[in-house]
């Protein structure tokens, strides 16, 4: 069976766990903090933070911006859950704007266009869905115009890069135009650490309140604490919670990243020869991957294409696992009866998801593999 997305671990990642579990620190030690370093100068970003998973990193990126009871936060509705989810465990309300149909991620006009018809929305969760940070400047420029934050889902970008207006290179999650950025390190991620999150940003301020939220609000600082009653001694000013990731996890999330930016041009390549092929079958339109922007970190192989459940069935019977990324939130039962969402509410989205499908696509798949998910997809709309 090929799936849409699979890990790879080697002899370096599985020493460097056993390592770990032989050391004096289970969870939280100096291998979490080891793995933060090398984050942050990977993303080349001045602080991260590494957490339990990427949905942790996004619920408390929300808490330190500022999200409570019934603050709005605007997304796309084609995303993860835990995207519109951890707003929702902040107490605020996701608001969804639609997509662009070639890009497949937020359309920076028509957010424009939301946000100047609803000036109470306080922040925007811009979504990197596949890889694709075409939108980031644009987006910056609206909240910058607005006066909202913006935090970069990141989940699906790790190590992409991008050249800006000016043309300086920019790394994904260096925050230069974002006040965060979060990751997943789930095993169909560019990288992974089993379960594994993290955050990245360049404020100092937000970097504390990450650090005490991530361990229950506890504060062991003597400067920041009202009573000093000993070495024991840490207060709780507001609520946190165990978000923490374990050493070894952080360990192989050390190793992983050293073959990052190695996996990532395996996955260009990959992508470049979909694309070629795809070029010349009408019933296929990919998701638009701009010559500029040849660097970016692809995670999913998003298409568009005709008869998806057919096609998803018959690579399914010739061992070909595809997968779709994703059913619009706001059509899940529970954002329908709780934010009163309809069909129709984001035409973009909706007609996307009818057609979209995410090809096989990590590191290792072999060239033979895809020459076979490209001729059994050649083979089905010729039936069709
Ligand atoms: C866009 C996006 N955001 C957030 C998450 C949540 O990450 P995790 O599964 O590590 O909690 C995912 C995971 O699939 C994702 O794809």
């Amino acid at each position: 069976m090929i799936n849409y997305g699979k890990q790879s671990i080697d002899q370096d990642d599985i020493s460097a766990v056993v390592e770990t579990l032989k050391s004096d620190w289970l969870t939280q030690g100096p291998k979490v903090e080891e793995f933060e370093n090398c984050l942050a100068d990977y993303c080349n970003v001045k602080y991260a933070i590494a957490v339990s998973n990427g949905t942790a990193a996004l619920h408390l990126a929300n808490l330190a911006l500022g999200v409570t009871k019934k603050t709005k936060v605007v997304t796309t509705p084609i995303t993860f859950l835990a995207t519109a989810n951890s707003v929702v465990y902040a107490g605020g309300d996701p608001i969804f704007s639609d997509i662009s149909n070639k890009t497949f991620t937020l359309d920076p006009a028509k957010l424009e266009e939301q946000i100047k018809n609803d000036q109470s929305i306080r922040g925007i969760i811009n979504v990197h869905l596949g890889g694709n940070t075409s939108n980031i400047e644009e987006i910056n420029k609206i909240a910058d115009k607005y006066n909202l934050w913006v935090i970069e889902d990141s989940c699906h970008a790790l190590g992409g890069t991008w050249k800006d207006k000016n043309g300086i290179l920019r790394k994904v999650g260096d925050c230069s135009f974002s006040d965060i950025a979060t990751f997943s390190f789930h095993p169909v991620k560019q990288i992974t650490t089993g379960e594994g999150g993290a955050i990245t940003t360049n404020n100092r301020e937000i970097y504390e309140r990450l650090i005490t939220l991530r361990t229950h609000g506890m504060i062991k600082d003597s400067s920041l604490i009202n009573n000093n009653e000993g070495g024991w001694y840490y207060e709780m000013q507001e609520l946190g919670y165990n978000y923490r990731i374990t050493d070894f996890q952080a360990a192989l999330g050390i190793e992983q990243l050293k073959k990052s930016d190695k996996w990532q041009k395996m996955r260009r390549h990959i992508v470049s020869v979909y694309d070629q092929e795809f070029d010349f079958l009408d019933q296929i339109t990919p998701q638009n991957h701009p010559d500029q922007n040849l660097n970016f970190s692809y995670h999913l192989y998003i298409i568009q294409c005709e008869k998806r459940l057919e096609l998803y069935n018959y690579l399914k019977e010739n061992k070909i696992n595809t997968q779709v990324h994703y059913i619009p939130i706001h059509q899940q039962p529970y954002y329908k009866n709780k934010f009163g969402y309809e069909v129709g509410d984001f035409p973009n989205a909706e007609s996307y998801y009818e057609k979209a499908l995410s090809l096989p696509l990590y590191p290792t798949l072999t060239e033979v593999e895809q020459e076979r998910i490209i001729s059994i997809i050649r083979e089905f709309y010729e039936k069709n």
